[in-house]
């Protein structure tokens, strides 16, 4: 050993937080030791710990594996982390060892909390490296003129790229020109609805279960949503041809969220048929199309018809919905309209994460994401469906095989009476009836389960509580 070497010593110290020796696999055992740390109450709630740069310092790692420790951790619920106040000891640890806690004299060990509501990807694999990579060569580069106020349909290289690129892996028939660049799908909803409101449309169709928070953008817009039955071949078109005065259809129709099922290609053309004949919009919400996991995804419905289709992505369940990026494509005649809802200048995406999506496209790093997390979000939902075949053969998993949550049913067991068996875990879970329409005719009850958040080193315990709850 070098005289360096033998001042620094083995990996053992931790500074005070005496976490033990790191071998092997250092990152698993850093999260071990400090799971084992918080547990043994070394580190007690609302202890702050050494910064990502002076514990891998002490720890001679390199800092990108405490930065993600501390980030798993973080996201498996040991551990929080605020801007400028630095990681510290979640205060909810205590919960979950704590009194709140159902006793189970068979299962002693200590189970952190996960959030398993829908709609959230594991944000322990976001690419942060091709990330930085990709925000430091188009940032160090951009013109001057790109730090400026911008134009409200967002970049045009972003525009160009994504116009390209979703041609090419979601079937669209797009241009640069109908693009528009938007923070997430809630806001490029809130551009179309205040749009087609300002065009005279009072009345629009909604799947009948659906997000709240976008039935909730169509009325603050003024629109009336009308509920449409939802049944194992997605929406039933004849109902919307029973229907008068309706100016849109808000669809999910690649996988319908929640019910997970995928809507028939004769009423992907019916109801295409119906916004021509009626002069009428269908918005195409395509928030997670590209995890199909039984087959290649199927195109978009979009791809039919450029005219009567306005389709609306997100980076939110493909990269993180921290970015706040997302997309619009939209028929030529709306464009002006749904821009003129923006204002003179963009006000809601920055031009670094623009810049940096349209470099993150370009080399090739979202194909690989996205090809990297369809395969862990595949074996994890196989996971899920095989363990529960085998310790709750009675639960349904309803939906294809797709996406980033199931619906569970269980006869005799209501969705809250399950929500509330779940959250015994420490899991946190929503019941089918919070998506719901009020006026839905449906009375179709479960719960819907979010698999994708868990990070993958606490996606088996996840699963085990997961068992225990519905066994
Ligand atoms: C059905 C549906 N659409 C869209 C989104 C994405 O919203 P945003 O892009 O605003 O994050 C979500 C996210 O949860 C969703 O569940």
């Amino acid at each position: 050993m070098t005289d360096r070497a033998a001042e620094r010593g083995p990996r053992t110290t931790g500074l005070d937080l005496h976490l033990g020796r790191l071998d092997g696999n250092v990152r698993a055992c850093l999260m071990d030791a400090v799971r084992d740390a918080i547990r043994a109450g070394r580190l007690a709630p609302g202890t702050r710990l050494p910064s990502s740069r002076a514990l891998a310092a002490d720890l001679q790692v390199a800092r990108n594996t405490v930065v993600r420790v501390y980030s798993e951790l973080i996201s498996e619920g040991w551990l929080t982390g605020f801007q400028g106040s630095g990681t510290v000891v979640s205060e909810r640890v205590a919960e979950f060892f704590g009194e709140r806690a159902r006793p189970r004299p068979a299962d002693t060990r200590s189970r952190p909390g996960h959030d398993l509501r829908p709609g959230h990807p594991d944000l322990s694999s976001f690419p942060r490296d091709e990330w930085i990579r990709a925000v430091k060569k188009t940032v160090g580069t951009a013109p001057f003129e790109a730090f400026g106020y911008a134009d409200p349909r967002g970049r045009g290289e972003l525009r160009d790229t994504l116009a390209r690129y979703l041609a090419r892996a979601r079937g669209l028939r797009a241009h640069a020109g109908n693009v528009v660049v938007c923070s997430g799908a809630a806001e490029g909803l809130r551009l179309v609805a205040a749009a087609l409101a300002a065009t005279g449309v009072t009345r629009v169709a909604v799947e009948e279960f659906g997000l709240p928070t976008q039935r909730r953008t169509l009325a603050d817009a003024g629109l009336e949503t009308v509920p449409l039955d939802v049944d194992a071949d997605g929406v039933d078109p004849s109902v919307l041809e029973g229907s008068s005065g309706i100016g849109a259809v808000l669809l999910t129709p690649s996988h319908q969220f929640p019910l997970g099922v995928a809507l028939r290609y004769d009423r992907r053309a019916a109801i295409v048929e119906w916004a021509r004949r009626h002069g009428a919009l269908v918005i195409e919400d395509d928030y997670d199309g590209e995890f199909r996991y039984d087959r290649s995804p199927v195109g978009a419905l979009q791809g039919l018809d450029r005219d009567h289709v306005l389709y609306l992505g997100t980076a939110s369940k493909s990269l993180a919905p921290g970015l706040r990026l997302g997309w619009l494509v939209v028929p030529d005649r709306l464009v002006d309209a749904i821009t003129a809802q923006k204002g003179d200048t963009e006000e809601t995406v920055g031009f670094v994460n623009q810049l940096a999506m349209t470099e993150f496209v370009e080399s090739g790093a979202y194909d690989r994401h996205i090809r990297a997390m369809r395969a862990q979000y595949r074996r994890r939902r196989r996971h899920l469906v095989e363990t529960l075949a085998q310790h709750a053969p009675e639960v349904r998993v309803a939906g294809m095989a797709a996406g980033l949550h199931v619906l569970l049913e269980q006869p005799g067991r209501t969705g809250r009476e399950l929500v509330q068996r779940i959250a015994d875990e420490q899991l946190t879970v929503e019941p089918l009836s919070f998506f719901r329409h009020p006026d839905a005719a449906s009375d179709r009850d479960g719960v819907v389960i979010g698999f994708a958040a868990p990070s993958p080193s606490g996606w088996s315990g996840v699963l085990d509580a997961l068992v225990r709850a519905l066994a």
